[in-house]
């Protein structure tokens, strides 16, 4: 599980068939269908290996509809949703089209650098209008994030935005510099904007879970994804400089729950809760 200078493979140059990929993972977990044999395969072992993967997965999905929704009655209406992943239920724009305020102008950019995540994002945007847009790109060169047409035309940087980083840090290593990579994010928001981040742990997880999920994490590294689980003192150290969004560093579950959440019924709260970690910072 050391997470020291273990770099995450380049961004996938074309649609690999050969490897299954976390985004399609992702998606078969959440009940899609935007997954291939070899990720369905792949997900099914996982699903044997660690059974609350499917509703750790959900909750995480939970989880980014309630830091949207606590975003914007923060009034923050822009959003940058990095490593957005396959549409799925509960897409930002989604959200924010659900719950922006009527007089405002909402914005979202999703960033993802798997094919198929960004193809299908950009199928379901036809439908949205211009108010929100794709960009196949890697989370780990912000510059070429902030370059970007589509993030110029659509989002003002002199205003806060919601950064989102949801499910996908654990996918980049240890040698990728997360620190950095995320001061180079921080460096170009605005005051009052937010980084939210969920990853997985083993922290406070009981012996059994917590070998299954190590187990899974290394099953990753046959996937074009490698999985690096960490400790709360690392996930914590990504915060330094920023101010604490209420509750602060907590398990996901435990982030603003909603008891009125019915989305996924059969979420076991209790039992995946060990699994993640949360937070939002709050850029000075
Ligand atoms: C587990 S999914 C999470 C999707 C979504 N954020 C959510 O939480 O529901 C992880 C996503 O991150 C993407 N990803 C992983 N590493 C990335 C990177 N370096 N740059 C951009 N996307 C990345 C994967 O392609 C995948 O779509």
């Amino acid at each position: 599980m050391s997470v020291q200078g273990e770099q995450a493979p380049q961004a996938p140059r074309d649609v690999d068939l050969t490897k299954p990929s976390s985004a399609r993972i992702y998606d078969w977990y959440l009940g899609g269908t935007t997954n291939y044999a070899v990720d369905r395969h792949f997900g099914a072992a996982a699903d044997e290996q660690f059974p609350l993967i499917k509703p750790l997965a959900m909750s995480n999905r939970q989880w980014l509809g309630r830091v949207v929704r606590a975003a914007l009655e923060a009034g923050i209406t822009q959003f940058l949703d990095l490593g957005s992943g396959v549409p799925s239920v509960g897409n930002v724009h989604e959200t924010v089209a659900l719950h922006a305020p009527e007089d405002s102008d909402p914005r979202v950019v999703y960033v993802d650098y798997e094919h198929v995540a960004v193809a299908h994002s950009e199928l379901l945007l036809k439908e949205h209008g211009d108010w929100a847009g794709v960009l196949r790109a890697d989370l780990r060169e912000p510059e070429t994030v902030f370059n970007s047409t589509v993030v110029n035309e659509l989002l003002d940087l002199s205003k806060p935005v919601c950064v989102l980083m949801v499910s996908v840090l654990h996918f980049v290593g240890g040698g990728d510099n997360v620190p950095g990579v995320l001061n180079r994010y921080r460096q170009r928001l605005a005051p009052g904007s937010w980084i939210a981040i969920s990853h997985i742990t083993t922290d406070d997880a009981p012996e059994d879970g917590a070998a299954q999920i190590s187990a899974l994490a290394e099953s990753y590294r046959k996937t074009q994804n490698p999985a690096w689980l960490r400790p709360r003192a690392e996930f914590e150290s990504w915060f330094e400089g920023m101010d604490p969004v209420e509750p602060g560093i907590v398990h996901l579950t435990d982030w603003r729950p909603d008891e009125e959440e019915a989305v996924f019924p059969d979420l076991e709260k209790d039992e995946v809760r060990p699994f993640y970690w949360a937070g939002v910072g709050q850029v000075r």
